[in-house]
């Protein structure tokens, strides 16, 4: 199994027994309040301080930073995390776009408000696509890794154009369902917003600092 809680366990695993390993781990997520979710690559890398406290109670101190060492190279990502491009024409397309975002975020070690803030952004602007433009359009996720990582959201299309958006970014416009975010609500979620429009599309980049 290659989720990130078995690949905990595994490392775990090496030095404690099974129980142990799980006893450490449970007791870390509780401590780490992340209790009922599912763990990711980047809760495991937060929960340091919390496995080291567990593995103390079963192993001298040389080999808790062995084990914190192989829990650093087994959860280091492959590499920095590349762009990812998505043609909008389907619902579905919405949603894997949607869950890409999330996972880049995470793999750059966001918080997880944070991927919640820039997955609804990406989900509103691949829903704009899917719901205005008769031919879809293109979604791009750009990661940038380091000490301040981001993800640069860019939606375009070559559909009808928005020619009411000054009235919408004014906040004077009132949207059909009221339910989403729209782009209003996009433009005030991240920290950079930027959008042409005109009779041969719409684009959009919008970046957020994870
Ligand atoms: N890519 C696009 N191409 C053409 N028109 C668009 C596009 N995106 C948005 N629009 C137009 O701008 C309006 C406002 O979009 P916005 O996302 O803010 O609200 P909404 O889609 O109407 O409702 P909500 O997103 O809240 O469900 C839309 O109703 C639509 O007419
Ligand atoms: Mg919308």
């Amino acid at each position: 199994m290659n989720d990130p809680r078995s690949k905990a366990l595994a490392v775990l695993g090496r030095h404690l027994s099974a129980i142990n390993a799980q006893n450490v781990l449970s007791r870390a997520v509780r401590d780490a309040r992340l209790v009922g979710t599912v763990l990711t690559l980047a809760d495991l890398r937060r929960m340091q301080p919390q496995i080291e406290r567990g593995l103390r109670l079963f192993l001298p101190a040389a080999t808790v930073a062995t084990v914190l060492a192989e829990f650093d190279r087994a959860f280091v990502p492959a590499g920095p995390p590349r762009a990812q491009v998505f043609p909008i024409k389907a619902e579905s397309d919405v949603s894997e776009a949607r869950l890409a975002a999330r996972g880049l975020c995470e793999q750059l070690g966001a918080r997880r408000v944070v991927a919640q803030k820039a997955s609804t952004v990406v989900s509103e602007l691949a829903r704009n696509i899917f719901m205005y433009t008769a031919s879809g359009g293109t979604i791009e996720l750009v990661p940038t890794a380091g000490p301040r990582p981001k993800l640069l959201i860019k939606a375009y299309d070559e559909g009808p154009g928005i020619p009411n958006l000054d009235e919408i970014m004014a906040g004077r416009y009132r949207s059909r369902t009221g339910l989403g975010a729209g782009l209003l609500g996009a433009k005030r979620l991240v920290e950079r917003f930027e959008i042409t429009t005109g009779a041969t599309g719409t684009r959009i980049s919008a970046e957020v600092d994870l």
